[in-house]
C-alpha cells in the first residue's frame, strides 16, 4: 500500500542553511580538501551538459529555492541547448547516483545583464528547473545573506565542488566524490594589493583560502557554494559563488568569488520576488547576523517561502510576451496590406 501523494515540494520546514547529515560541525575540521559523506553539503548541484565527459559534470551550483538554482555566469558563455543539460541534486558520488538524487532539466537561464567574461564582473546566474525538488536529509536549500549580515565576521566557512583535484589544474578533472575544503575569508583590498590580485578583485567579490600553496577551489568547482557558519547558530550562509583564480591553491592567489550578499536584491527580483515584499520586520530578524538566543529564535528562512511560487521571472515572460505581441501584429499587418513593399 502506498500512502497518499503529497506536494512534490516539501520538508524544506520553511528553514534553510541546515546540514541534517552532518553529525557535527566540529568534526569537519579539515586541513586540506576531503572526501565528503553522503548529504553533507545538501543545497549543492552538479551542473551537466550533454557535450561534456564522463557525468557531463560542467559547474557547480546551489539551490536556494524548490526551483531555483544560484550559480555562475561564466558556467553558461558557450552554453547552447540549454533544456538539454541537466542539473543533479543531492549526490555525492555523480557517477553513481544513490536513491536520494534528483534530477532536474533546466527551463530556464538567468544570466547577469552586465556580466562580463573579460573582468569577470557580475558572475552570476539562476536557473529555474523544470520541476520543484522536494527536501529531504540530502537536500535542504542555502540561505542568501542580505545586506546586514556582517560576512567578514564569520569564522567558519567552506568549499565544496566536483571540481579538479589536480592543483596544476591542467585539465578539466572531475573528482569522483563531492570534495570539500575549510577556507579563510581574506581581506578583499588585502587580496587585491599589488603582491596579490592587484586590482582584479570587484567590491563585489570576496576572497577565500589560504596565503600559502594548496587548499583552494579550481576547475569544475565554479558555480558552487561558500558557505559559512553563522557565528551564533548552527547553519550556514551562502556568502559566495565560486568564480575564478589565477591557476589554483597557489601562493598569494586565493579563490575568487561573487559576493551573493551584493546580489541579494538581483535575485529576489529575478525570483519575482520584490525586495520591499520580502524586508517585513517579520522576516528581516532571520537573514541578520544578531545572536540568536534564547526561546523564540527566529530561524533562517530562504528566499522563497512561498512553495507554491515557481521561479517566475517575470521580465522575460514580459519581454516574450510582447515579441509574441509583436508577431501577431506583423502577422496581421501583413494580412491587411499583403501586397505593401
Ligand atoms: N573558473 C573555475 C571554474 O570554471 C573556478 C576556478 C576557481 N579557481 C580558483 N583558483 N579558486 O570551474
Amino acid at each position: 500500500m502506498r500512502t497518499a501523494h503529497r506536494t512534490p515540494v516539501d520538508n524544506y520546514r520553511g528553514t534553510c542553511g541546515l546540514r541534517p547529515m552532518a553529525s557535527g560541525y566540529e568534526t569537519l575540521h579539515v586541513v586540506g580538501g576531503t572526501d565528503t559523506q553522503p548529504g553533507a553539503w545538501p543545497w549543492i548541484v552538479s551542473i551537466e551538459g550533454p557535450w561534456a565527459a564522463e557525468t557531463g559534470h560542467i559547474c557547480g551550483g546551489s539551490l536556494i529555492s524548490p526551483q531555483c538554482v544560484l550559480t555562475a555566469a561564466h558556467c553558461f558563455t558557450k552554453a547552447r541547448h540549454i533544456t538539454m543539460w541537466r542539473v543533479v541534486i543531492g549526490a555525492t558520488q555523480l557517477t553513481q547516483l544513490g536513491p536520494e538524487a534528483q534530477v532536474r532539466n533546466i527551463k530556464r537561464l538567468l544570466v547577469h545583464e552586465h556580466y562580463s567574461s573579460v573582468s569577470e564582473r557580475n558572475d552570476i546566474a539562476l536557473l529555474e528547473l523544470d520541476q520543484p525538488v522536494q527536501g529531504s536529509d540530502s537536500v535542504q536549500l542555502a540561505c542568501v545573506p542580505d545586506a546586514s549580515l556582517r560576512v567578514s565576521e564569520l569564522t567558519t566557512c567552506y568549499v565544496s565542488g566536483w571540481g579538479s583535484i589536480n592543483a596544476r589544474c591542467e585539465f578539466l578533472k572531475t573528482a569522483r566524490v563531492l570534495r570539500e575544503a575549510k577556507v579563510r575569508l581574506i581581506n578583499v583590498n588585502f587580496c587585491n594589493s599589488s603582491r596579490w590580485y592587484r586590482g582584479a578583485i570587484h567590491p563585489h567579490n570576496l576572497c577565500a583560502g589560504y596565503p600559502q600553496v594548496g587548499i583552494d577551489t579550481c576547475q569544475g568547482d565554479s558555480g558552487g557554494p561558500l558557505v559559512c557558519k553563522d557565528n551564533d547558530a548552527d547553519y550556514f550562509w551562502l556568502v559566495g559563488v565560486t568564480s575564478w583564480g589565477r591557476g589554483c591553491a597557489r601562493a598569494k592567489r586565493p579563490g575568487v568569488y561573487t559576493s551573493t550578499q551584493h546580489f541579494y536584491d538581483w535575485i529576489l527580483v529575478q525570483m519575482g520576488l520584490h525586495p520591499a515584499v520580502t524586508a517585513t520586520p517579520t522576516s528581516r530578524p532571520v537573514f541578520t547576523s544578531t545572536p540568536f538566543r534564547g526561546q523564540g529564535q527566529p530561524r533562517p528562512v530562504p528566499m522563497q517561502a512561498d512553495r507554491f511560487t515557481p521561479c517566475p521571472f517575470p521580465h522575460q515572460k514580459l519581454v516574450e510576451f510582447f515579441n509574441l505581441l509583436q508577431e501577431l501584429l506583423q502577422v496581421l499587418q501583413g494580412e491587411k496590406a499583403p501586397a505593401a513593399a
